[in-house]
């Protein structure tokens, strides 16, 4: 199994959900990304991003049952995302790792991820 696979198990969902959580207190507020999501669903885009990585991360497989395969590039398609709102996904992102004090090697690796998805987001020049 990769390291990514593993995440799930060690940090657990309770903490996975507590940061998914802490991600969008953030996006909620923010001047660039914030008003791209649907401002009347903040409940359904925190269990959307929150179901996605604990499948993603090894756990149990309700995104796929509720929402089919990610196809995240394609989803993203609607927003218009350079490199100003990759930047401040994982600037909002890395906040939120850090405020649940999700342990270092662990961080790195979910880091390494995240970063890895939200530049094949970029749909946009910038
Ligand atoms: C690069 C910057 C990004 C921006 C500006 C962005 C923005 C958005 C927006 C506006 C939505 C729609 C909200 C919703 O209906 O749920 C969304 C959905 C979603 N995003 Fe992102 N996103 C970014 C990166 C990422 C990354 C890096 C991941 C995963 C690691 C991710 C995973 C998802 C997922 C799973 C959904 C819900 C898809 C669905 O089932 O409909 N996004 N994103």
């Amino acid at each position: 199994m990769d390291e990514i696979s593993q995440i799930y198990s060690q940090v657990g969902d309770e903490r996975l959900r507590q940061m998914v959580a802490a991600f969008y207190r953030r996006v909620k507020v923010d001047d660039l990304i914030g008003k791209m999501y649907p401002p009347d669903d903040w409940d359904g885009s925190e269990k959307r991003l929150a179901d996605f990585l604990v499948y993603r991360f090894g756990g149990p497989q309700t995104y796929l049952e509720e929402r089919g395969h990610p196809r995240l590039r394609a989803r993203h398609f609607p927003f218009s995302i350079g490199m100003e709102e990759r930047d401040r996904w994982l600037t909002l992102m890395g906040q939120a790792i850090k405020e649940t004090g999700i342990e270092q090697a662990r961080a790195v690796v979910m880091g390494q991820f995240f970063a890895q998805v939200a530049d094949m987001m970029r749909n946009r020049e910038s």
